[in-house]
């Protein structure tokens, strides 16, 4: 017997899929296309997109209308000019319209193709495998992806099948009878056709619906009643095909995609103790016995390492961060931490800001554009911005860099092992050697050679007795 392990690599090549995103979305009531609103990091359209190549589709073609010029920038940015293929939906008359687009672009394909709403995105690439699995299997004309919802079934196409429990049609919720109505298994808009006969079906569609629109649903009863093989898979989970037309819906889908994500970090050995408080974008990877704790945010292209502590409250942004590292209510953005660093609390890392090992970043501490070698500690209230600051070299609190004239940048370069006493003014362009201090209190604006001593401050001045002999005057007076 031939083991079954559900989906295999190179299994479904061959398979065409088409993402239809063409729609006004006028339930958004957004500026923003539906499609390219953000969910955990990445575009809704770009979630669709990635489950499609996990389900290992050989060709993806976009359906753009709306904003397809945004759409169309967005994705190639994203992915590369010529990865995607584009049918342009000028008018907005159905998703069988938009199906319709992509006609001369599968003229001469005679495979499987898969149909998929650009607004779905915790489809997984798991469920459209088995979708075209099952579609090969009984070699149909169309396989739909149904659900079964546990409560009414509100805007959705309503399966309907014959007493041999076949699917004979799908109608529209404002198209179904009040008996239709109250059929729970709904259209996912998610299919695999036969692409031949899914082209000769959308010819022979017609308006004569409640939105006056070309629906792609009247497929499936045309191709059954040309008495074709129309199959049906029920997804497992009722969510997986959830779909976005409003904002609300967009934080609702948003909330279960957040808990797959913890979830499947937490399979893979990160800690969280308190999911509830913790959000992860789709893309940020993190390394086993890594701690989350609450209030943490990563977003973007972040990378975390194995054995770190991050939060509580820490808020990171397409950053690198190495193992072992602890960082504590803490801001970072495109940022790059060495391995052991400890930052925080109360820590803001800036773009360019890099980290070599065993980096100690404190308090109020403020670092932007600038290199700290391994070693280094900055534990209190300094600006670091525009510098390279050598190995185990100690920045005393409030430490600033003057990088700005006004008018240009300039660096403030300070070598290994040297001291930076307490409230130092460095005022770039200044180049600070190895082992060498700077008295607190110091502005320094000229080099300050390996191994020197700077003292930039006005020497103390003391009067013996001065402030006894004033007090005396003053009360002498007022008496
Ligand atoms: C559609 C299905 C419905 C199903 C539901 C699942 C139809 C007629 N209805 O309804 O059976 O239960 O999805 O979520 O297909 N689009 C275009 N061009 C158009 C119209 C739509 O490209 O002219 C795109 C939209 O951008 C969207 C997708 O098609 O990504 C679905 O359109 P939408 O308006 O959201 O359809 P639903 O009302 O959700
Ligand atoms: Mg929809």
């Amino acid at each position: 017997m031939v083991e079954q392990e559900g989906p295999q690599p190179g299994k479904n090549s061959g398979v065409a899929a088409i993402v239809l995103a063409a729609g006004k979305s006028t339930r958004m009531r957004s500026k923003l296309p539906k499609g390219l609103h953000l969910l955990w990091g990445r575009p809704l359209l770009a979630h669709i997109l990635e489950a499609l190549a996990q389900a290992d589709v050989t060709r993806r073609i976009v359906v753009v209308g709306h904003q397809a010029d945004a759409v169309r920038a967005t994705l190639d940015a994203r992915y590369g000019n010529g990865v995607l293929e584009y049918a342009e939906q000028l008018e907005q008359k159905g998703t069988g319209h938009a199906a319709q687009m992509t006609a001369s672009l599968l003229a001469d394909y005679s495979g499987d193709v898969l149909i998929v709403p650009g607004d779905a995105p915790l489809l997984s690439g798991e469920v459209l495998a088995s979708l075209i699995a099952a579609h090969r299997e009984r070699n149909a004309a169309a396989t739909l992806l149904t659900a079964v919802l546990k409560e009414d079934a509100g805007s959705y196409g309503r399966v309907v099948r014959d007493s041999h429990g076949d699917v004979v049609a799908i109608v529209e919720a404002r198209d179904a009878s009040p008996d239709q109505k109250l059929i729970r298994e709904i259209n996912t808009s998610v299919y695999a056709f036969s692409a031949p006969r899914l082209f000769a079906a959308l010819q022979d569609l017609r308006p004569d619906n409640a939105q006056g629109e070309l629906y792609l649903t009247d497929v499936i009863r045309l191709l059954r009643d040309a008495g074709e093989t129309v199959g049906a898979v029920v997804a497992d989970d009722e969510e997986v095909a959830l779909g976005i037309n409003t904002k609300v819906e967009l934080a609702e889908v948003g909330e279960k995609m957040r808990r797959n994500i913890l979830r499947k970090l937490m399979l893979s050995g990160v800690t969280i103790p308190d999911p509830a408080t913790t959000y992860v974008d789709a893309e940020v990877l993190v390394g086993s016995d890594t701690i989350l704790y609450p209030g943490t945010h990563l977003r973007g292209a972040t990378t975390i390492g194995e054995d770190c502590e991050i939060g509580p409250n820490a808020d990171i942004t397409d950053t690198l961060i190495g193992n072992n590292v602890r960082a504590r209510h803490c801001v970072m953005e495109l940022a790059e931490v060495g391995d052991r660093c400890k930052i925080g609390p109360y820590a803001h890392l800036r773009p360019g800001a890099i980290l070599k090992a065993g980096v100690r970043i404190g308090n109020f501490v403020e670092i932007k554009a600038a290199i700290l070698h391994e070693g280094v500690a900055a534990g209190h209230l300094s600006y670091l911005g525009d510098a390279e600051i050598g190995e185990r070299t100690n920045i005393g609190a409030g430490t600033i860099t003057c990088n700005y004239d006004g008018f240009k940048k300039h660096r403030t370069v300070i070598g290994a092992n040297s001291f930076i006493g307490t409230h130092s003014t460095l005022v770039a362009p200044v180049v600070i050697g190895n082992e060498s201090f700077t008295a607190a209190g110091s502005v320094i604006t000229k080099e300050v050679p390996d191994g020197a001593l700077a003292v930039a401050r006005e020497r103390q001045v003391v009067r013996e007795g001065w402030w006894i002999r004033r007090k005396r005057e003053k009360e002498a007076q007022t008496s």
